[in-house]
Order: C-alpha cells, then structure tokens, then sequence
C-alpha cells in the first residue's frame, strides 16, 4: 500500500485533476483505491461523485477525531468501481486553526489505525501551506507535484521542494518526491522553453509523461465520471495519459 500527497501550494496546479485522473486509470486496471480530499473545496469530492455536504462524514471529521477512518470512507459514485472516498468539505478550512498538539498527525494516525484495504492512497491537498497540507506530507510515503510549465509554475515548483523538505526535517524523514507532473501542456513556444527548464533543473525527478491540455478534463470533471467513459480523440489523449503516468509511478 503507498500512499502519494499531491501537493503544490499554487492554485490551479493541477493538484486535483491528476489526482482524479490517475484514479481514473487505477479504477479501470481494478484496482482497489482511497482517495483522501484535505482541500475546502473539495473539487475532488464533486470530481468522483459526492456532494460534500450530502456526506455523512469526511476528512475533516477524521482530523477532528470525531470518527475512525473507516466509518468515514464512503464509496465514490457507481461510475468508479473499487474508489473509495474520504470527502472533502468547506468545514475542513477550521482545522488550520486546530490547536491539537497533533494535528499534522492526525491523518497518519487514522489510516495506521484504518482496516481497510487499498492499494494505493491518493491524498489531494489544498493550495496552501498549512495544517491540511502538512497532513498530506505526514501521511504519505511520496509526493507528487504536478505543475504547468509556466514561469509561474516553476516558481511552485521551487517552493513546494522546499515545502518537502522541511516535511522531512519536521516530520516525515522518509519523505520522497515520486515526481514532478506537467499536468496541463499547452502546444506553446513558451511552454517547450518552460519543459526544457524544468527538465534541465530537476532532470529524472520530472515525470516522462507530459498531461498535454484538453477540454475533456474539464468534461468529464462536471460530468464527474472517470475520462475514459468518455468518447473521442482528447479524452483518449488524456486517458492514455494518465495510464502513461500511472505506470511511470509504478502504481499499475
Ligand atoms: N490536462 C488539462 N487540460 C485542460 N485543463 C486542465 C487540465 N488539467 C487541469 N485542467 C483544468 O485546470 C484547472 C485547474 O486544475 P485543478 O486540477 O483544479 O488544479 P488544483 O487542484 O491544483 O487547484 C481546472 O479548471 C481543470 O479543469
Ligand atoms: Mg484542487
């Protein structure tokens, strides 16, 4: 059982989409995975089929310790076989204020204690770095940074690793960096420049796999079905995409 952060304190890094997108490809290989949603706005709830607010429990009751882990697990909509879901909503934004001397813990805590049986445990945080965020890096084994390749990017690319490695110092020395994901390429001068950047600054620690740009992410994230239920050349493309990534990260 691994357990990846998808961790990037820039908004709109792509944090959710990869996160729904590799799960999207677990779930059509069988396998058996829990998606972790420690983001107030709880995009990868919607993403898979839950309204956050007709969830009987979630994340952030499991960080308040009002439930164990597993009574909180619901399954994701029938569209996602084998996905379970620890929901994210708006509530969990109190827990950056939680003064529990635990707090970073908490999810670690739980998913130790947890008797279910994942494969793989998918944490998407939220942009910010705080409480939730440092739940995510405390519970997992490696972290995924998924990014576009923008100047902007780059720039939550050198924080973020910075981020990480203060995890490791605080809290989790095992910490590692599963990779670097440019998850939104555009077909733009700018952004080859921008790859050729990245890649010459992080060498292997960018993923081979490139998500390349297509309005299909957004489709099938409104329709919240996993995209390779949907039809078409750019749902293939991010569908075979994702599969690429799944296998690069040796999660398939
Ligand atoms: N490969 C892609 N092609 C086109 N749009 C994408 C792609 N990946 C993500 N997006 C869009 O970019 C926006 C930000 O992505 P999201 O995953 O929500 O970022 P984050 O979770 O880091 O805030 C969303 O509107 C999403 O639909
Ligand atoms: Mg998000």
């Amino acid at each position: 059982m691994t357990t990846l952060a998808f961790c990037n304190q820039k908004g709109g890094s792509t944090k959710t989409a990869t996160t729904v997108g590799l799960t999207s490809a677990l779930s059509e290989a069988g396998k058996r995975v829990l998606v972790v949603d420690l983001d107030p706005q709880a995009n990868s709830t919607t993403g898979m089929g839950l309204d956050p607010d007709a969830v009987e429990y979630g994340a952030n009751d499991v960080l308040a310790e009002t439930v164990t882990l597993d009574a909180a697990v619901t399954p994701a909509s029938a569209d996602w076989p084998g996905v379970s879901l620890l929901a994210g909503h708006r509530l969990l934004a109190n827990r950056e204020s939680d003064a529990a001397m635990d707090i970073h813990y908490r999810l670690r805590n739980a998913l130790a204690e947890a008797q279910g049986e994942w494969e793989h445990i998918l944490v998407d945080t939220s942009p910010f770095v705080g409480r939730l965020m440092a739940n995510g890096l405390a519970a997992a084994q490696r972290v995924v940074i998924p990014t576009d390749a923008t100047a902007d990017g780059a720039r939550g690319v050198e924080s973020i690793i910075e981020s990480v490695s203060m995890a490791r110092r605080s809290f989790n020395e095992g910490l590692e960096i599963a990779a670097i994901v440019i998850g939104r390429r555009e077909r733009a001068g700018e952004q080859d420049f921008r790859e050729n950047e990245l890649r010459g600054r992080y060498e292997a620690l960018v993923a081979k796999t490139v998500i390349p740009k297509r309005a299909a992410v957004a489709d099938a994230h409104g329709l919240a079905v996993p995209i390779h239920q949907l039809k078409g050349k750019g749902p293939l493309a991010i569908s075979s995409a994702y599969r690429d990534l799944a296998l690069e990260l040796e999660l398939l």
